[in-house]
């Protein structure tokens, strides 16, 4: 981990521990997740306590502390997807993966993860990959879909 690059990112908010979510946000758009070298880094330059950095990025589910997959899969389990059998869609997801909601494969190819609306309730059930909104899903475009991804080899 280059820690040149953490304090130059610290440094650019004038140290200022009020700039805490700021800072962090870069560092994870940097790394794609929040290593632990680089939290205790974060917290000397600071002067914040482990613990208070902790609350801060257990409270904004937008922090992770582990990295992500290439592709994250989000299935939408929102009240008009799960009338069309969304969570039949996350288990299918689950099944084929052999991961958990929340979890990563570990060659970092998938993360899945649920979501409560992508705001396009017409196309239920609805996932999302990456960017690319997948609607109407069924368990065939499931097989179809993660055969595409993984065939790709862009992970
Ligand atoms: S409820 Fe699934 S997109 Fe809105």
């Amino acid at each position: 981990m280059e820690l040149e690059k953490i304090d130059k990112i610290i440094e650019k908010y004038s140290s200022d521990s009020s700039s805490l979510t700021s800072i962090l946000s870069e560092i994870q758009a940097e790394y794609s997740f929040l290593p632990q070298d680089v939290l205790k880094r974060v917290a000397e330059k600071l002067e914040i306590p482990m613990t208070q950095l902790f609350g801060v990025v257990n409270f904004y589910k937008i922090f992770k502390l582990e990295p992500s997959g290439k592709y994250i899969i989000r299935v939408c389990l929102g009240t008009a997807c799960h009338v069309k059998g969304a969570h039949g869609i996350l288990e299918e997801f689950e099944r084929k993966l052999k991961i958990r909601v929340g979890e990563t494969t570990k060659d970092l190819a998938f993360t899945l993860e649920k979501v409560n609306c992508l705001g396009c309730c017409s196309l239920g059930p609805v996932a999302m990959v990456n960017d690319d909104h997948c609607g109407q899903m069924n368990a065939v475009k499931v097989n179809s879909l993660l055969k595409r991804l993984s065939s790709s080899g862009k992970y």
